[in-house]
């Protein structure tokens, strides 16, 4: 990219920033509906960069403890420049031969068919901005470091790939469900429950997972919540407080979750094949209809998750 980065057609001088909520490029972009982007690396101001510097540092030695070893596998064969923020395509030189995954550009919230869809065909919808120095602790939305460093490293894992790609064709099968479904009102009551079912099996592996360590006795990390968090994830390997089970589907499909604190309980996995098999089973469920009236509570399903559901193309 040339010296100014364009969103729809307007133009932004260099080093203007990317800042999460206040990266005008981001504005301009959403404004026009322009979902996929392209990351105007020129923008990136210094504090974005220090932004970067200062949670690799401070996760790296946490990543060393608590990470289950296919991330850590993962962030070498990333090559990561832990002084700046990275370039999505420097990533996907990297990570696209071991696994066919890449990271795409969005410009903020993908509609949850849309973004299931992607997975399917091995595209990550990677947010590109970067949370704000001030907040580098916490953020309720994701931003490049959750995204690049939480999430990515995991997509270089065959057996942690394939299973994001199962997750996309489950959000197919429950289109294509739903769609069958001639009742309008007994349609949308449905495909709200498998979204919400979906959501929290989503929030409880891929986000918030934790998994036996090969010796078979401690627990590592793998969800990407914990692994972009400096505090929780040494909190929620370490702490009383938090409840660890064995995950169940019927326990996490029925299970609500808030997004504001520490997660209070979590769910553990023996291994990715596991992951799969449960993300099988899933749409086994899925198919029978047992999905179809999960525990109410959170999260709440908006409209625009619900229409991408309604009218995906899936033929
Ligand atoms: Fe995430």
């Amino acid at each position: 990219m040339g010296d100014m980065a364009m969103a729809g057609t307007k133009t932004f001088p260099p080093g203007i920033g990317m800042t999460t909520t206040m990266a005008p490029f981001i504005e301009e972009a959403r404004s026009h509906g322009e979902v996929y982007i392209e990351q105007p690396y020129d923008l990136y101001s210094e504090e974005n960069h220090e932004a970067w510097r200062r949670l690799y540092a401070r996760l790296l030695p946490k990543w060393e403890k608590y990470a289950n070893e296919h991330f850590l596998k993962g962030i070498g064969n990333l090559c990561l420049d832990p002084e700046r923020v990275p370039r999505l395509a420097d990533v996907n030189q990297f990570l696209n031969p071991l696994t066919g995954f890449r990271a795409k550009a969005v410009s903020g919230y993908v509609p949850a068919y849309q973004f299931f869809d992607c997975l399917r065909q091995r595209d990550f919808p990677t947010t590109i901005t970067v949370r704000h120095l001030d907040k580098l602790d916490y953020l309720p939305e994701p931003d490049i470091f959750h995204d690049i460093a939480g999430h990515v490293p995991m997509h270089t894992d065959k057996a942690f790939a394939d299973t994001l790609v199962r997750f996309g064709e489950c959000a197919r099968t429950a289109a294509e469900v739903a769609q069958a479904i001639p009742d309008e009102d007994e349609r949308v009551h449905r495909v709200t429950s498998v979204i919400k079912a979906m959501a929290r099996f989503f929030w409880f592996t891929i986000e918030f997972g934790l998994m036996r360590d090969s010796g078979g006795k401690g627990l590592k990390v793998y969800g990407s919540g914990l692994l972009s968090s400096e505090g929780e994830i040494e909190h929620c390997v370490e702490s009383p407080l938090v409840q660890r089970y064995p995950a169940q589907m019927e326990w996490i499909v029925n299970q609500y979750f808030e997004i504001d604190h520490y997660q209070p309980l979590l769910f553990v996995v023996d291994s990715f094949d596991h992951l799969f098999s449960l993300v099988d089973e899933l749409e086994v469920w899925m198919k029978d209809g047992r999905l179809a009236n999960v525990a109410p509570g959170e999260p709440h399903v908006n409209e625009e998750d619900l229409k991408s559901f309604l009218h995906a193309t899936v033929g």
